[in-house]
């Protein structure tokens, strides 16, 4: 596994904070992913060895939380809600917008390798639905013309990297 040293150190940190081992798994799998973007294959023997534990026990994990990405992603995560308040506000028009500016579908890495869209739970602006949040960024009220204002922001900041 190919992390960061500052990474490695916060890992091996973290454990310390647990009278038992295994209960630093989650924590774990959050730097991993933080560090990496998604939890490549070898995650779950990795973090086994480190924890004590046989690698079906990680995986029971992260296969439990959506949050968890077994996939890499695209440069910038576009992360659409669709609970309830931003499903009714067309929540689903707005990512169909992200998908249709990017030639892709969720969940998958777009052709160009800038962003994935995803579908994620309520992310609590259920009052200026519909919400996205784009990397840390959370956006609000954003229908088909924002959606469309910030892919054209995401392209444009592509074109200078
Ligand atoms: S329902 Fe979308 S933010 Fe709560």
């Amino acid at each position: 596994m190919n992390l960061k040293p500052a990474t490695l150190q916060s890992i091996d940190e973290v454990i310390t904070h647990y009278p038992v081992k295994r209960s630093a798994t989650l924590p774990l799998l959050h730097l991993i992913q933080e560090d990496i973007g998604y939890l490549p294959p070898d995650t779950c023997e990795w973090v086994a060895a480190k924890l004590e534990l046989q690698p079906i026990n990680v995986l029971e994990v992260v296969t439990f939380y959506p949050m968890f990405r077994q996939k890499p992603i695209g440069r910038r995560h576009i992360k659409v809600c669709r609970t309830l308040s931003c499903a009714l506000m067309g929540g689903y028009k707005t990512c169909e917008q992200f998908e249709k500016e990017f030639n892709t579908h969720r969940g998958e890495v777009s052709p160009d390798g800038e962003v994935t869209v995803d579908f994620v739970e309520c992310l609590a602006s259920c009052g200026t639905a519909p919400v996205v949040l784009i990397d840390d960024d959370l956006h609000e009220k954003v229908d088909c013309a924002k959606a469309k204002q910030l892919s054209d922001q995401i392209k444009a900041e592509a074109k200078k990297r």
